[in-house]
């Protein structure tokens, strides 16, 4: 897969620990910053990552600030955006499942990095499961449109 990956300086460890770990998986990898622990405003980098998915030129995007929050609202409000911000395993998998998410949104200061591992992989590997979850991601995009 072709995966965009953003952090501010809250999520530049994980999100280090999260390229590496998805180049090993063979996945083609965009990486589009921040490049330190200086501090930086999480909005930026978010629209960066988000508009790759939003616009086809990566297939799902990985956003990791320090609680998950603020990058992930940011990531949201770009059209055709479907980020989840998951804690555990399930909520990475029924993200994929249920909410046919495209991108995950995890924080660096919540989450120890095996873990956060684990959650990448559930969410990369799990598919949608379309039927009556197709209808309620519909809704979600014609609520875009009527906004
Ligand atoms: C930065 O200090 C922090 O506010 C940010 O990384 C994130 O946690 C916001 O939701």
């Amino acid at each position: 897969m072709k995966l965009v990956v953003a952090s501010d300086h809250g999520g530049f460890s994980l999100k280090q620990a999260i390229v590496l770990h998805l180049q090993a998986c063979g996945h083609e990898v965009v990486d589009v910053g921040t490049n330190s622990e200086t501090s930086v405003d999480y909005p930026f980098y978010a629209k960066k990552a988000a508009s790759m998915v939003a616009s086809g030129a990566c297939d799902r995007g990985i956003v990791v600030c320090g609680a998950g929050v603020g990058i992930s609202i940011s990531a949201n409000k770009i059209n055709g955006i479907r980020c989840a911000l998951c804690t555990n395993e399930f909520m990475a998998r029924m993200a994929r499942r249920h909410n046919d998410a495209n991108m995950l949104a995890l924080g660096g200061r919540v989450l120890a990095i095996p873990y956060a591992l684990t959650l990448v992989d559930a969410f990369l590997e799990e598919p949608f499961d379309g039927g009556r979850h197709q209808r309620r991601i519909d809704q979600i995009t014609e609520m875009e449109r009527d906004a």
